[in-house]
């Protein structure tokens, strides 16, 4: 995935363009550039490396001109490099474009070009795009908008663009197809990116670009139209409420440790208007309408990615504990590919932090055409996911910079929490009194979590101890094996030691092959009902110089005598343990990664929102 923006106004463009940039870093690293036009001139610097590396490049090179459009990315096609950065400027340079997506049939249309005596400078299908407009608009004889839309009309793939024509340098030209666009409406200017974070701070005023539209921007006008025809259409604004403090880091040194701290609050965010402490009702507006289907389902298939499918797995455990409806949790990869038995009777809920995931923003377009319910769990507002879904429920945890999710996932573990008791509730499977009670306790989750946060060095002093570990594993059995898997992934990712999940007693079935003394194992061990079982694992580990780290309820005497560390939570009730015992994997994960020297908010090969398959 890639992060593009683009300026048209009365201001110098470059410095809007780099810290538009800086903020969208988190989709993609691996070369960045700009394009600046002043009148017909065209400067574009781009390179390997981050944006820093770009400003280090462009030094005090010109940087004039009042339009522009950038680019960082995550490669999809060609390698890393200075040439396949992007922006790509066409053969004659009529077209400057920066790309966020997969052009899929671009062999067959550079073959065509270079049958027409086009020449090629990168590996990129963004390249051929460029080349290709411009074919289309030297050889028509038509306006840049017209050519773009007839380009556009014969691609098959995904695409967010940002374009200029230097022929027409007061209009920029930004459309989407599978990948996120919107369009920033400023006094005198307009902004393009790939989400909201480069534009809260000139404007909250956005439009969302939805499929296959087209916007044409100038300093003062804009003209949203349709990439099948050239009729205007009706501009949707949206008024965002994201504000710059939203994006920084703060006093933070990384966006994970700020995201972690920031979980009371975006817990508190998420429950705010939904859980109603005096009238003892859980309220989900954003899904009433379709609540008498969903009390009608016969089963539930939960569809995501990564951590938003272990948060689907809480779901699931809940679901079926308290509403007692049948839940399937499914990986959207494999779900989309295997032809699954879909029926109008079923309900799918997709899970995404980014709204953006390629795999699960297929699956649920799979799973409308056979004609099920799609409920939509995102945290961006307007983002693909939500926008196509038939109802939803907002995270609101605020823009996640981190690649490594942490808020998302309580956000939505929180969601599926007041799904599960609410669901149960109208269907009678839950009582009054447990609903009630389950409420007094679901209030007071931040206040707990602020406890856990306080503990911090104590778990930074436990991080050090096993900085240089080479494989761990994290075992949790209920509720809280899906949460010993999202331990797992956050270790593996941003600090790159081999870390797996497993169910407690999965362990005796292969895994506890690899227990010695140099193997960290996580044992999620909270009072719930499983607690006795837990105990005996811990005991077989430590029978094999296994080292345990336990993350026990508060005041627990019995674990404290076998693990070589515990970590307290304190005591909730059982649906809500996931949200406290992730807390400290989170920051086990972060302050080893930090030990180890990784760039935690940037960890290697990763992106923040996969937008490829
Ligand atoms: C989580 O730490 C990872 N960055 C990754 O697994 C992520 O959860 C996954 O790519 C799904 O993303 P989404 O929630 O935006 O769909």
């Amino acid at each position: 995935m890639c992060g593009i923006v683009g300026y048209i106004g009365g201001r110098t463009a470059y410095p809007i363009l780099i810290k538009g940039l800086q903020r969208l870093e988190y989709r993609g690293y691996d070369s960045a550039g700009i394009a600046l036009v002043n009148n017909t001139n065209v400067n574009t610097y781009k390179c390997r490396g981050k944006v820093k590396d770009l400003e280090k490049l462009i030094g005090t090179q010109d940087i004039s001109g009042s339009i522009g459009i950038g680019h960082t990315r995550w490669a999809t096609h060609g390698a890393p490099n200075d040439t396949n950065a992007h922006p790509h400027v066409s053969m004659n340079g009529k077209f400057v474009v920066v790309h966020n997506g997969i052009i899929e049939n671009y062999t067959f249309i550079k073959n065509r070009l270079v049958e027409k005596g086009y020449t090629f400078k990168s590996q990129t299908d963004t390249e051929v795009l460029a080349n290709f407009i411009e074919d289309i608009y030297l050889t028509s004889k038509c306006s840049a908008e017209e050519a773009v839309r007839s380009a556009l009309l014969r691609i098959i793939g995904a695409y967010g663009l940002a374009i200029i024509c230097t022929d027409e340098p007061d209009k920029l030209f930004g459309t989407r197809k599978g990948s996120p666009l919107v369009l920033g409406i400023g006094n005198g200017e307009h902004f393009l990116a790939s989400d909201a974070t480069p534009i809260v701070e000139y404007t909250d005023k956005m439009i969302y670009l939805n499929d296959e539209e087209l916007v044409i921007a100038t300093a003062n006008e804009i003209r949203l139209t349709n990439i099948h025809e050239s009729g205007d259409k009706q501009i949707n604004v949206t008024k965002v409420d994201l504000s710059i403090d939203n994006i920084d880091k703060g006093n933070f040194p990384h966006y994970m440790l700020k995201e972690i701290h920031e979980q009371p609050l975006t817990i508190a965010d998420t429950l705010r208007g939904r859980l109603l402490p005096d009238a003892h009702e859980i309220h989900l507006g954003g899904i009433a309408d379709v609540m008498p289907r969903l009390m009608q389902a016969q089963r539930i298939i939960i569809i995501a990615c990564g951590t938003s499918y272990y948060a689907g797995m809480v779901g699931e455990y809940l679901i079926e504990e308290y509403a007692r409806v049948s839940v399937e949790v499914e990986y959207a990869s494999e779900f989309r590919y295997r032809n699954p038995i879909i029926t109008p009777n079923d309900v799918i809920i997709a899970i995404s932090q980014s709204g953006e995931t390629a795999d699960t923003l297929a699956a649920i377009r799979m799973a409308k055409e056979r004609g099920a319910l799609i409920l939509g769990v995102c945290n961006v507002v307007g983002s693909s996911i939500a926008r196509e879904t038939d109802a939803g429920i907002y995270t609101h945890a605020g823009p996640e910079i981190g690649v490594a999710s942490t808020k998302a996932f309580t956000a939505q573990a929180v969601v599926m929490t007041l799904l599960a008791l609410q669901l149960g509730r109208k269907k009678g499977v839950l009582s009054e009194e447990r609903y009630k009670s389950f409420i007094d306790d679901l209030v007071n989750v931040p206040a707990a979590i602020n406890r856990i946060l306080a503990d911090e060095d104590k778990i930074r002093e436990i991080a050090e101890k096993y900085r240089s570990a080479s494989n761990s594993i994290y075992l949790g059995r209920g509720l809280l094996y899906p949460v010993a898997l999202e331990g797992a992934l956050k270790l593996k990712e941003i600090s790159y030691i081999h870390a797996e999940g497993y169910p407690a007693a999965e362990m005796k079935h292969g895994p506890i092959a690899l227990i010695d003394n140099l193997m960290p194992v996580f044992v999620l061990a909270t009072k719930d009902r499983y607690y006795e079982k837990v105990v005996n694992n811990i005991q077989e580990v430590k029978a094999r110089q296994g080292q345990v780290i336990a993350v026990v309820t508060a005041g627990d005497t019995v674990i404290r005598k076998m693990a070589d560390y515990v970590i307290e939570i304190p005591h909730t009730e059982d649906p809500f343990i996931p949200l406290l015992a992730v807390v400290p994997l989170q920051l086990f994960s972060y302050y080893v990664a930090v030990m180890r020297g990784c760039n935690v908010d940037q960890p290697r090969n990763l992106a923040k929102s996969v937008t490829v398959e």
